[in-house]
């Protein structure tokens, strides 16, 4: 694997390997690696001839400048796991690369109302940083493939329409969610957590599945009821919002029948932590 931490001398590499008609797939992320980012990998591996994974905390999706500096970072631990998995190259830019204008001199995206909308309402400002700093590193990678999580499904939609506007050549994959064995979805914020909060934290999948379950006999207001009760009751502290949806448009159901596929998504904080999850169902 090669590190770069310049975008001149990423981009210079890549150039050559695209003159020799190699795939490039590209892989984003916060770092703090576990096996979910690895699935991105290991799909990028699949289908490309090189994969590229990018390393860079956002500053500017963080609405919560507090969750912005306990966010993780396990840097050592990330090239060994990237090694392993024999990714190509590792982008580790600094905040002036991503952002040579400064940080505070935001480009502005229509995502429309997606912008507003669960995690864009209990995060305002999130989705215009990721948009950002998505956009700048697709300039600067410039790949066939960009691989997203459906674990951050609201954030694959908006990276999608933003990508049909300003990269309509570029691919994009989404790979499902990686789950601990008790379905708890992985995430670098689950660090954070005690042992046994790790435990308990499974609820959140086990109440988005229980709505699946039980859709067909029960309104959808009776089941996100159940599975609030049932999350407040099982060790979480607040509930941002669990809602069914639908998985197109992420508007909420109004006749269960009128959609084509629906999904449950929700978001809850555990020891402070804020996580989320989400179900087709
Ligand atoms: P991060 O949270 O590090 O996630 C990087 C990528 O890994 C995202 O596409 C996310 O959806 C995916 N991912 C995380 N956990 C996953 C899991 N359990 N299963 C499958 N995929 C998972 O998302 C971000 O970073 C940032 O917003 C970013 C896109 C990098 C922009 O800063």
């Amino acid at each position: 694997m090669i590190l770069f931490k310049t975008t001149a001398t990423l981009q210079h590499y890549l150039n050559k390997l695209r003159n020799k008609s190699l795939t490039i797939g590209f892989v984003p992320t916060m770092g703090a690696l576990h096996e979910g980012h690895l699935s991105l990998i290991k799909e990028s591996r699949k289908t490309c001839n090189i994969t590229v994974c990018s390393i860079f905390v956002n500053p500017t999706q963080f609405n919560d400048k507090k969750d912005f500096e306990k966010y993780p970072v396990t840097i050592e631990n990330d090239i060994f796991l990237l090694e392993t998995n024999n990714t190509n190259i590792l982008f580790l830019p600094s905040v002036n690369e991503i952002y040579p204008g400064g940080i505070n001199k935001l480009q502005h995206f229509d995502i429309g109302y997606l912008e507003n909308i669960q995690e864009g309402k209990y995060r305002p400002g999130h989705f215009q940083g990721v948009c950002n700093v998505v956009f700048r590193l697709l300039e600067i990678v410039n790949p066939n493939t960009l691989f997203l999580g459906r674990k951050d499904y609201q954030q694959y939609l908006i990276l999608k329409k933003m990508m049909q506007q300003f990269y309509s050549t570029v691919n994009v994959q989404a790979v499902d969610i990686a789950r601990e064995s008790n379905g708890l979805a992985m995430s670098s914020r689950n660090m954070r957590l005690s042992n046994s909060a790790r435990e308990k934290a499974a609820i959140l999948n086990k109440a988005l599945h229980f709505i699946q379950q039980n859709l067909s006999v029960r309104s959808v207001d009776e089941l996100v009821q159940k599975a609030k009760d049932s999350i407040l009751e099982n060790g979480f502290d607040e509930i941002n919002y669990i809602e069914v949806c639908d998985a197109e448009t992420l508007l909420p159901v109004t006749n269960e029948t009128k959609h084509k596929q629906l999904i449950a998504l929700a978001a809850a904080f555990i020891e402070e932590v804020r996580l989320i999850d989400n179900i087709m169902l």
